[in-house]
Formats: structure tokens, C-alpha cells, sequence
């Protein structure tokens, strides 16, 4: 079902609908709509209730208390909020996503919580992260279970203060949540349905009137490219590989940037074949691909004014008699001749050829980003991604996009110093470094394919996925990237050379 998002001016004593939403601030001190239902119940009620069940008004906590007859809504889901000047975007895109994991069963639900915010915070940014909780804290993946129970939840109502603008701010978080929910829906699929062939035609279906053109190109296509690095990695697959480009060009653009993505349906290792238990999810490898092509979907619905390209290998890596072996030298689009020596690095190898791709169009900046390597996880656990850039202006640029998107990322180093460890002996360079490091090798081996402008690369691997619900993440696929990508595109601006 789609769910509507709508903001009114209603009290909760008149929203009609099955559950109503009410803040609570640190020590229980009741937030709006929260102070109505109490007043509707006996004296002192309402606080015994909350005391009885442990609440306190901590962000996270919920309680779930009957209204009594005064109001429609039946129950109200109580949400702490923590201190009120203390609150954050944070705080409140959890909360939506509170809402939206209480609300499964209901029709209907009203909230009051964005006029829990202080007037310090943003309103349209506040209306916008609570809606996002509420959109993506819900969402399902229901494709292959027999008896899924799909959330009822078609109507939301937001109860508070606010013109068209804070509508505004809803009609938008609803677009880019319904983005992330694409991105996670590909992710989750198995990769037996997503082959390069389907994928691709997933991204142009997506496109299909989004303002987009959207051009594939086949094996043949990518031969007359000299695409070596993605037809190198997709040769070991009966699955053949695809490459996907696509355009977006507002009216009297105001910048041109351009979009990378690892488009890897399934990452066995190939001949340097994974442990099992190192497969289990590597449906997931073609995160970064997702994220890039949902974010593309949506830029003329949000407005977007600047040119935006992206660039989308896709490719099965598999171990067969045909595949490539450790050893073998490909050569690049760039004309750059790289030894393969293991072939369960082979992100870098599409990227290489995407990255070339991106950097003849002449764009203002380039951004990957790629589920690169386990080495990111070490580092940064499974719930940052790791950014390494070459100019500084952009990586802030970036830095700041994630934070008003609150999707985390963290700055790691392209040191000079480590570029020998991806010499070969016979190639230009050779597609792994040493022992350490590996997340900074990998982004140094970009680079090598990356031009001399402004280039940044995401390190998605922790961050594509998520073990377990928390927040707006639901376990599997997260669409990581894409509220980013958005915000990126929306506020771009030409870094300066660096
Ligand atoms: N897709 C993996 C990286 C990955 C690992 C993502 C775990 C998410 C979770 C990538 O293709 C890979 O296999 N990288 C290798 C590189 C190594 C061979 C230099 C890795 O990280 O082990
Ligand atoms: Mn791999
Ligand atoms: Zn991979």
C-alpha cells in the first residue's frame, strides 16, 4: 500500500484515526497533544500510567496508553523525546520510526511530535526527518514470504503548525523515503532475480518517466568501449554484464555532477572464491549501484538544478571456466593495464572503468560508491561508511550533505605513501595492496582511474546493510547513500580546484 502524508491543524481531540502519537520529554514532562489526552483522562492518570510502565521520557522509550472517551483514537503511542532543547533531527526521525513499527496495524495514525521541536530547529528539516522515520522505520520486504503480514498503514496525519512549506517538506521526504524503499527492495531481491539483464532493466523501469534518459549498453556495446575492467569481472558468469548511463539535464543547469556506482548482483569472489559464510550476503554488493540509480529517479521531482550523470556497472562475479584468472592483466578503459591477482577485488575493477567514464564527460565533481572492502568494516564498524576524496571542498561538501541526511560517514586518508603497495611486476598496477589498510588501497586504486578534479568515494560495505532494525534501518538491504546522494544534488555547488 502507498501511505499519504498530510499536515492539518486538527487537535488529537479531533484527528480521526486508529492511533495517535504523542511526545514526551525527559522526566515525563508532557509534550503537545500528549497534555490534551491527560486532561481527557481521570486526574493523574496518565502519569501513573506512564510511571507504572517505566517510562521517563528518554528518546527511544514508548508506551502505549488508552485515550479514554474524550478522543477519537482509541490508544496513543507515548514517545519520549528526551530534554525539548536537547532534540535533535535524530531523535526525531527515530521516533518516526517509532511510530511507524507501533502503527503496522493501524489505518491511520496522527502525530503531534513536530511541534515537539524547539523554534531553534528547522521546521521543514524537522517535518522532513520525521516523515522519512515514519516512511522507512515501516517498510517491508514482503516479496517471497507466503503469509507476510503487509503494514495497513495508508493514512498519516501530521497534527502541528505550518504552511506550504513544511508541505513541502513532507511531499519531499515521502519522494526521497519512497528512493531509499526502491534501493532496499533491489538490495534485498536474491540475486537470482537480479541479474545484470534484470537489474539494468529494474533501473530503466524505475527511470520510466522521472525526466531521465537512461542507456544500456550490452557486452558488444562494451567491447567497442574497451570497458575491459567490467567485461573482465562479468566473463566468468552465464549471467552477461550490463552498464547503465543515465542523464538528467534540468533547463540552464548550474553545475554538472556526476554519479558512480558498484553494481556487483553477486560477489562469490570468482576464482579467489569467499568462504561461505563470507557469500551470505553478497546479494548485497550492488548497494552502491542502487543508491545512485534510486537517487537519479527522483531528482526532477525534487528540483533538482544541476546536471546530474550517473554511471552503473553491473556484473555476477562467479568462478567458472571462463572466469578471470589470478594473474591475468586487463586493460582498462584508460588505456591503464591493471594484474588481477585476486579476483575477489573486483569492485574496483567496474568502478575503474566507470570512474574513466565519468571523468571524459568533463563534470564538476565525481562521486562512487561502493560496498569496497571488508577493511572499511574493520574500521569503521558496520554503520559509517568511510569517505576518502581529493579535494577538500567536495569531501566537506559531501560531509555535510550526509549529516543534514543523517546517514554517517567518516573521513579516511589516500596516503601517497601506500600508492607502491599497488605496483605490479609486469602491469601498471595490480588490483590489491598489502596486509593493511586495505579500505585506503582500494580508494588509492581509484584514484589511479579518478582524473585530476574533484573526486570523492563512499565505502558503503558496513552501512548497505543493516543485522538488525534500528531506527529508520530495517534489517537487510538500507538503501545507504541515496538521502545523501539527494541532498548532494539539491545543494551542489562547483568545488574550487584543489
Ligand atoms: N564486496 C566485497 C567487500 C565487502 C565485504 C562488502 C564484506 C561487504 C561486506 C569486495 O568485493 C571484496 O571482496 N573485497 C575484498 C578485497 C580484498 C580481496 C583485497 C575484501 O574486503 O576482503
Ligand atoms: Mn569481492
Ligand atoms: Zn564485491
Amino acid at each position: 500500500v502507498t501511505t499519504t502524508f498530510t499536515l492539518r491543524a486538527g487537535t488529537v481531540a479531533r484527528a480521526n484515526v486508529d492511533l495517535i502519537a504523542v511526545p514526551v520529554f525527559a522526566d515525563r514532562v508532557l509534550g503537545p497533544g500528549a497534555d490534551a489526552i491527560a486532561d481527557g483522562l481521570k486526574r493523574g492518570e496518565f502519569d501513573k500510567f506512564l510511571v507504572g510502565s517505566g517510562f521517563e521520557g528518554k528518546p527511544g522509550q514508548t508506551a502505549l496508553v488508552p485515550t479514554g472517551a474524550l478522543i477519537p483514537a482509541p490508544v496513543a503511542l507515548v514517545i519520549g523525546l528526551g530534554a525539548q532543547a536537547d532534540l535533535t533531527l535524530k531523535i526525531l526521525r527515530r521516533a518516526g520510526a517509532a511510530i511507524a513499527r507501533a502503527a503496522k496495524k493501524s489505518t491511520s495514525v496522527a502525530t503531534t511530535l513536530l511541534d515537539a521541536a524547539p523554534e531553534s530547529l528547522n521546521r521543514e528539516a524537522a517535518a522532513q526527518a520525521l516523515v522519512e522515520g515514519i516512511a522507512l522505520g515501516g517498510y517491508q520486504f514482503l516479496d517471497w514470504k507466503s503469509k507476510g503480514e503487509a503494514s495497513k498503514l495508508t493514512r498519516v496525519e501530521v497534527l502541528g503548525r505550518g504552511g506550504a512549506k513544511v508541505q513541502t517538506a513532507i511531499d519531499r521526504a515521502a519522494t526521497v523515503a519512497d528512493a531509499v524503499s526502491w534501493a532496499r527492495d533491489i538490495v534485498n531481491q536474491p540475486a537470482a532475480v537480479k541479474s545484470p539483464v534484470a537489474f539494468a532493466a529494474a533501473a530503466k523501469k524505475r527511470c520510466a518517466g522521472a525526466g531521465v534518459t537512461v542507456t544500456i549498453l550490452d557486452v558488444a556495446e562494451m567491447k567497442k568501449e574497451r570497458l575491459g575492467g567490467v567485461l573482465g569481472v562479468g566473463q566468468g558468469s552465464a549471467q552477461p554484464p550490463r552498464f547503465v548511463k543515465i542523464t538528467y539535464t534540468p533547463p540552464r543547469a548550474k553545475g554538472f555532477l556526476a554519479l558512480v556506482g558498484k553494481g556487483v548482483v553477486f560477489d562469490s569472489g570468482g576464482l579467489s572464491l569467499k568462504p561461505p559464510g563470507g557469500m551470505e550476503t553478497m546479494k548485497t554488493d550492488m548497494g552502491g549501484a542502487a543508491a545512485v540509480i534510486a537517487a537519479m529517479s527522483v531528482l526532477k521531482k525534487l528540483g533538482v538544478t544541476s546536471k546530474v550523470v550517473s554511471y552503473t556497472p553491473m556484473v555476477e562475479n562467479m568462478p567458472s571456466g571462463t572466469a578471470i584468472r589470478p594473474g591475468d592483466v586487463l586493460t582498462m578503459r584508460n588505456k591503464k593495464t591493471v594484474e588481477v591477482l585476486n579476483t575477489d577485488a573486483e569492485g574496483r575493477l567496474i568502478l575503474a572503468d566507470a570512474l574513466s567514464l565519468a571523468v571524459e564527460a568533463k563534470p564538476d565533481a565525481i562521486i562512487d560508491l561502493a560496498t569496497l572492502t571488508g577493511a572499511c568494516m574493520v574500521a569503521l564498524g558496520d554503520k559509517i561508511a568511510g569517505l576518502m576524496g581529493t579535494n577538500e571542498a567536495w569531501v566537506q561538501q559531501i560531509r555535510d550533505a550526509a549529516e543534514r541526511a543523517g546517514e554517517p560517514v567518516w573521513p579516511l586518508p589516500l596516503p601517497a605513501e601506500y600508492e607502491k603497495q599497488l605496483e605490479s611486476e609486469i602491469a601498471d598496477l595490480k588490483n590489491i595492496g598489502g596486509s593493511y589498510g586495505g579500505a585506503l588501497t582500494a580508494g588509492l586504486f581509484l584514484k589511479a582511474f579518478a582524473g585530476e578534479g574533484a573526486w570523492a568515494h563512499l565505502d558503503i560495505a558496513g552501512p548497505a546493510r543493516a543485522n538488525a532494525d534500528d531506527g529508520e534501518l530495517v534489517k537487510g538491504g538500507t538503501g545507504f547513500g541515496v538521502r545523501t546522494l539527494v541532498e548532494l544534488a539539491t545543494n551542489f555547488t562547483a568545488p574550487k580546484k584543489a
